[in-house]
C-alpha cells in the first residue's frame, strides 16, 4: 500500500520539489499551501504524515502541529524548520511532532527521515491496537468468569433445592404413616372426651356459665377432629383409580368447588386450559387434591379480591400447569419451608396442603417449582410427564 503523505509549506518550490521526490520514491503525496487549508485535506485523505513547515504567514507551524495532533492523533508529524530556529525544535517535539528536518535538506535525508518516522508510526499504531485488544480480552474473561460464576451459583442452589426435596419426599412418606396411625388412634379417645361433655352439659341445666364451658369442650373436640380427618385423608392412600383423564377437566372441576368464594371475594379469573391436550394416566380424585390445595392457598391470600389465573399448556413431553395469585406472596425465608409438613403462617392452617401436593406431583414423576415476590402474589409451576 502506497503510505498517504501531505506536505504543507508556503514556498511552492518546496512543494513542487517534495512532491516530485517523494512520489518518486513510491509515496501518494497531496500539496497544500497553507495550514488552514490543511486540516480539511486531512480530515478527508488521512495521511499517515505531514511534512509541516515551521515559518508560514498567518498561522504559526506550532499551532498548526498541536492542532494536527489533538485533531488526527493517527497522522504524524515532521516539521521543516529554517536555519537559526533551532532553539524552537525542542518545543516542536515536546508539541508532538515525531521528528524535524532543518532548510535546506537534502533528498537522501528526507526519504530517510520520513522512513524512519513511519516506521515507528507503524509500530506505536500496532502497539495501541494490541492494548485495545488486550482490554478487550480482559473485559470478555471477566464477563466469562462473572457467567461461570453465576452458573455456578445457580447449580448450587438448584442442586440444595433438589436435595431439600429428596429429603422431605422421604420425610413426609413416613410422617404420612405416623400421622395417619396417631390421627387413627388419637380420635378414638378424642370421641370419648366429646360423649362426656355432652353427658356433663345435659346434667347443667341450671347452671348455664358451666354449660358454655361444656359447649367450648364440644366445639374444641370438633375442631380437632376436623383436623384429624384431614390429616387421615391426606395421608392415607386410597387405592389408585387411574384412568385417562384430561387434565383440564380435572382443573375446572377443582375451579367450580371455588365459584361462591371467587365471586365473594370479588376474584377475577383467568383460566386457559385449551381442549385439545393429550390426556394422561392419572388419579383424578388425587390430581384434584393438588388443585384445590393450590386454589384455597391462593385464594386466602386475596381476601381483598385479586386475580387467579390457571392456565395449561403441552412443553415438549411434559404438560405444564400454572397457577398464579396476586397475593401477598411468600417471603423469601419462606420458600424453602412450605413443602414442609406442619409449616403453616395461619392461624388455623394445619400446613399439609403444600406437602401433600408435593407428594401427590412427585409420585406422578413430576415437579413443582414456586416463584414469588412479597406483595406481587405468587405462581406455582407443575409439571407432569406424559408418559
Ligand atoms: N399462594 C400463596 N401465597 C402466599 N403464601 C402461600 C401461598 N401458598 C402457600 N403459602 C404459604 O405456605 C404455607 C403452607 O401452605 P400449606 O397449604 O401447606 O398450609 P396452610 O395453607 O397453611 O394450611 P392448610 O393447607 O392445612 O389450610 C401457608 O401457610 C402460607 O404461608
Ligand atoms: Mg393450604
Amino acid at each position: 500500500m502506497r503510505e498517504k503523505l501531505l506536505v504543507v509549506d508556503d514556498e511552492r518550490m518546496i512543494l513542487e520539489l517534495t512532491s516530485m521526490v517523494l512520489s518518486s520514491r513510491g509515496f501518494d503525496v497531496a500539496v497544500v499551501d497553507n495550514a488552514i487549508d490543511s486540516y480539511d485535506l486531512i480530515e478527508r485523505e488521512r495521511p499517515a504524515l505531514v511534512l509541516l513547515d515551521y515559518m508560514m504567514p498567518k498561522v504559526n507551524g506550532l499551532d498548526a502541529l498541536r492542532e494536527i495532533r489533538v485533531r488526527f492523533p493517527e497522522t504524524y508529524v515532521i516539521m521543516f524548520t529554517g536555519k537559526g530556529s533551532e532553539e524552537v525544535a525542542v518545543e516542536l517535539m515536546k508539541a508532538g511532532a515525531s521528528d524535524y528536518i532543518l532548510k535546506p535538506f537534502s533528498n537522501a535525508k528526507l526519504v530517510e527521515r520520513i522512513e524512519n518516522v513511519l516506521r515507528i508510526r507503524s509500530i506505536e499504531l500496532r502497539n495501541k491496537e494490541l492494548v485495545l485488544e488486550q482490554e478487550r480480552l480482559l473485559g470478555e474473561i471477566e464477563r466469562w468468569n462473572r457467567e461461570l460464576e453465576e452458573r455456578v451459583k445457580h447449580k448450587s442452589t438448584e442442586l440444595e433445592r433438589a436435595h431439600h426435596e429428596v429429603l422431605l419426599t422421604e420425610k413426609l412418606a413416613s410422617l404420612g404413616h405416623i400421622a395417619a396411625g396417631m390421627a387413627h388412634e388419637i380420635r378414638n379417645p378424642l370421641n370419648s372426651i366429646s360423649l362426656f361433655a355432652q353427658v356433663m352439659r345435659a346434667s347443667l341445666q341450671d347452671e348455664p356459665e358451666m354449660q358454655s364451658y361444656a359447649d367450648k369442650i364440644v366445639s374444641e373436640v370438633e375442631r380437632i377432629d376436623a383436623i384429624l380427618v384431614k390429616v387421615l385423608s391426606t395421608s392415607k392412600r386410597s387405592p389408585f383409580k387411574l384412568r385417562s383423564i384430561q387434565m383440564g377437566t380435572v382443573i375446572e372441576d377443582s375451579l367450580a368447588a371455588f365459584a361462591d368464594q371467587i365471586r365473594l371475594q370479588k376474584i377475577v379469573l383467568h383460566t386457559q386450559l385449551p381442549e385439545q391436550m393429550p390426556s394422561i394416566l392419572a388419579d383424578a380424585d388425587e390430581l384434584g387434591q393438588v388443585f384445590s390445595n393450590l386454589f384455597s392457598n391462593a385464594l386466602f391470600e386475596m381476601q381483598e379480591g385479586g386475580t387467579l389465573s390457571v392456565s395449561l399448556e403441552l412443553d415438549g413431553q411434559e404438560i405444564l400447569i400454572t397457577v398464579s395469585d396476586t397475593g401477598g406472596g411468600i417471603p423469601e425465608g419462606d420458600l424453602n419451608t412450605i413443602f414442609d409438613p406442619f409449616f403453616t403462617t395461619k392461624e388455623r392452617g394445619t400446613g399439609f396442603g403444600l406437602s401433600v401436593v408435593l407428594r401427590i406431583v412427585k409420585s406422578y414423576a413430576g415437579r413443582i417449582s414456586v416463584d414469588s415476590q412479597p406483595d406481587q402474589g405468587t405462581t406455582f409451576q407443575i409439571r407432569l410427564p406424559l408418559a
